[in-house]
């Protein structure tokens, strides 16, 4: 198994660590934290310092990495850290729970996350980068966006477009062949049946 690095030991880094392990994808080498103090283990996982020691866990060989910082509204920090990924030469693989339902000819993008118990249905595409967090359901020929959230319970009925960065809140249903623009807030609960601009916010 090649070896995979995590940036980020929060909360968020549990669900993903937890999808690595089940899908035996990839050996899990640490946990780069600048919060959490070195030592200290995620699921059995060790923090071994901070995205500082990227270059040299790439000198060493490792060449998957994947971002474990999770984000309600701003994704700008899960985008710093995906162009320095990149700059350096590391590969971010797609990782899909097992336990995840996602049609053949879904296509997702580098970087994403599929948790456990989401639902993809076909015709779909998924940016990079982006979450579709726990039993979230897409369906049919959605497009979203980059670095957007698809926070855990959401439903997106068919032909929902979400455009970057977008957050759509916990448990909020989209009507069919909505478009929701860049950088949207859409809160959790929220039911959307007209069309969001560019960074509106949703109550
Ligand atoms: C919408 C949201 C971003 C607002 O957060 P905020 O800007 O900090 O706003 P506040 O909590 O101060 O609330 C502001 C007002 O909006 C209301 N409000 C907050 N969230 C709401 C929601 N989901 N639906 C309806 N009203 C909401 C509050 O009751 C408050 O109203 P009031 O001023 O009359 O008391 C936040 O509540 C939300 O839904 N976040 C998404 C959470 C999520 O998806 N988590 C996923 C984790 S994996």
């Amino acid at each position: 198994m090649e070896h995979i690095i995590l940036i980020g030991g929060g909360g968020h880094s549990k669900v993903v660590i937890d999808a690595i392990k089940t899908s035996r994808q990839f050996d899990i080498y640490g946990i780069l934290d600048s919060k959490s103090p070195k030592g200290t283990h995620v699921l059995g996982v060790k923090v071994i310092g901070s995205d500082v020691l990227l270059p040299q866990l790439f000198k060493k060989g490792i060449r998957n990495a994947f971002i474990s910082i999770g984000s309600i509204g701003d994704c700008r920090h899960r985008k710093m850290i995906y162009n320095k990924l990149k700059k350096i030469g590391f590969s971010l693989p797609v990782i899909i729970h097992q336990k995840a339902v996602v049609a053949k000819d879904v296509h997702v993008e580098e970087g994403a996350f599929v948790a456990a118990g989401a639902v993809i249905n076909p015709g779909t595409k998924i940016g990079r980068n982006t979450i579709i967090n726990t039993s979230a359901s897409i369906d049919h020929d959605c497009v979203i966006g980059d670095f957007v959230h698809v926070a855990p319970g959401v439903t997106l009925s068919g032909g929902v477009r979400v455009g970057g960065y977008t957050h759509i809140g916990t448990g909020a249903n989209v009507i069919q062949y909505i478009k929701i623009g860049k950088c949207c807030m859409i809160s959790a609960g929220a039911v959307v049946y007209h069309n969001i601009r560019d960074g509106q916010k949703r109550l």
